[in-house]
């Protein structure tokens, strides 16, 4: 698409109110997040998510990967923002036979026998057409013409403005926003080349062919993958949470459900490379009720040692033993192993309990508020880049399966997956395999969690002679405590997500 000078002109300019609206709404949202003014917060969420409508295919990929920052955002806007919908409507046919047409060097139809030229899916980045290819009935996704630069156009509007960010939001956020954004580029990038795409999906499906049943995962026409065109075998079925077709066909919706959680978490415990995007759109389910994957554009990675360690929290978590899961946050990084040990673990037993529906009293949670005031200068939990996709996986997940089965329950789920004999032969060889590196980082974490007051206190009064700046943030450790306010209100946050990203959430809801 061509487009005049003066009209990015006046598309950057658009951006730059939108992106001030955008930043002075989050301001007040968390200042009414503060005093607990929920409708306050959704109503300015919902202006939010218009002004992304109306900026276009990045910023709805944007507000969507927001919706995943529950370490930056309050429940009430997260709710809002993954309500987004990537639906945009094509782009005209000529168009997008040019970009085919360019990719391959000659006509369409010298490639396809037949391509239809209205799309069975259009959204932000891409559209699917169905086709043929040798007689069979294929689909071909085609990039959106233009996008790659409209992304760029978007993205340095953004990026120019960070100071913004600053000024308006503080450094904190600031920093976040930043990691935030480059996290997000580099994402849309990969998005947006359908080769690399194609190799993720070869990847999975490797992995996943040798050992499940009932799953498809269309084949590619190798042959005739470019950055902008991907062609594929067309398998069609029932979209994971179009619950009443799934019910005319008779199938059972608690045990389609358990099986989504069971194939990505097995994909998350076993694999190098694991489906992070599990929306509804990317999840249907074929005529004979076996899973079938979509959309290989966004992917996750975890080192060995991360994979078992996640198991280890899987497991604590399972057996609801505190100690366990401090320990495994903090070989995870998601915890610092400063932090006193004695109440952490008792803000973790009272998440735990809301988590299970029990009751938690006021006066329990003012206590170990007060308590955790006096002993935490900064907040203890962290979420590391490599956990952001996975815990965003599974609250996606979380999401289709409630809406098949309402009664869906996360840990237990999960819980009887890792009960399976595959599975606990995979913790084995895993911790075996590295034995030896596992009792060297026991040893150090032992050693590193002993709670050391003394370490503290000078360390403070360095860091405040040292550099005030940081140390502006020092936090009350009220907000370990605060989840388990959290987890009363908002139950259906997933349990592993949970642990990680509610604890930090609650955090920006108390400061
Ligand atoms: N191989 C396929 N066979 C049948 N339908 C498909 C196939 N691939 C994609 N689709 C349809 O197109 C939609 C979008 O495809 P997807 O790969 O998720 O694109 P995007 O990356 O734009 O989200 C899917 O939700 C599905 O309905
Ligand atoms: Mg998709």
């Amino acid at each position: 698409m061509q487009v005049t000078r003066s009209e990015i002109r006046a598309h950057k300019r658009k951006i730059y109110i939108s992106v001030l609206r955008f930043l002075l709404i989050i301001r007040k949202i968390h200042r009414y997040s503060k005093k607990g003014r929920s409708e306050k917060v959704r109503k300015l969420a919902e202006k939010n998510v218009e002004i992304f409508y109306r900026l276009g295919p990045t910023f709805i990929k944007f507000g969507q990967a927001l919706s995943s920052r529950g370490d930056m955002f309050p429940q009430e806007y997260i709710d809002k923002m993954s309500e987004l919908q990537d639906i945009v409507p094509p782009a005209p046919f000529e168009e997008i036979r040019k970009e085919i047409e360019e990719e391959y060097g000659r006509p369409l139809e010298s490639v396809f026998e037949e391509f239809e030229s209205e799309p069975i899916f259009s959204a932000s980045l891409g559209q699917v057409h169905l086709a043929k290819l040798n007689g069979r009935r294929i689909v071909v996704k085609v990039l959106r013409p233009g996008i790659r630069r409209r992304v760029e156009l978007d993205l340095g509007a953004i990026k120019s403005m960070k100071f913004l960010f600053k000024v308006l939001m503080g450094d904190e956020f600031y920093f976040m926003a930043q990691r935030m954004i480059s996290t997000f580029e580099r994402s849309i990038y990969d998005e947006m080349d359908y080769r690399k795409e194609a190799r993720n999906l070869l990847e999975i499906s490797g992995n996943l062919y040798s050992r499940e049943k009932d799953l498809r995962i269309p084949g590619i026409y190798l042959d005739l993958v470019r950055e902008k065109v991907l062609p594929m075998e067309y398998i069609p079925g029932i979209k994971i949470t179009d619950v009443e077709k799934l019910k005319e066909k008779g199938f059972d919706l608690k045990s389609l459900a358990s099986r989504v959680v069971e194939v990505f978490t097995t994909m998350v415990i076993k694999d190098n490379v694991f489906h992070a995007d599990p929306h509804p759109g990317n999840i249907y389910v074929d005529e004979d009720g076996s899973l079938i994957l979509y959309d290989f554009g966004m992917v996750g990675r975890l080192d060995k040692k991360t994979r078992r360690n996640l198991f280890l929290l899987y497991n604590a978590l399972i057996s609801k033993d505190p100690d366990m899961i401090i320990d495994a946050m903090i070989r995870l990084d998601a915890l610092d192993p400063y932090a006193d040990r004695y109440v952490i673990k008792k803000g973790i037993a009272l998440a735990l309990r809301s988590l299970e529906g029990q009751q938690v009293s006021e006066y329990e949670v003012r206590e170990l508020v007060n308590f955790a005031n006096r002993i935490f200068y900064e907040f203890p939990f962290r979420l590391p880049d490599n956990l952001a996709l996975f815990i965003r996986m599974y609250v996606l997940m979380e999401g289709v399966a409630l809406t098949l089965d309402p009664e869906f329950n996360m840990l237990a789920t999960v819980g009887r997956i890792l009960d399976s004999p595959g599975m606990r032969r995979e913790l084995i060889t895993s911790t075996l395999s590295s034995e030896f590196e596992s009792i060297v980082s026991n040893y150090r974490a032992i050693m590193r969690i002993i709670p050391k007051l003394d370490d503290y206190l000078d360390m403070q009064s360095n860091y405040k002679r040292e550099d005030k700046k940081i140390y502006d943030y020092m936090i009350p450790g009220s907000i370990l405590v605060g989840s388990s306010i959290l987890a009363l209100s908002y139950p259906l946050i997933s349990a592993v997500g949970f642990t990680l990203s509610a604890l930090l959430f609650i955090y920006f809801y108390f400061k």
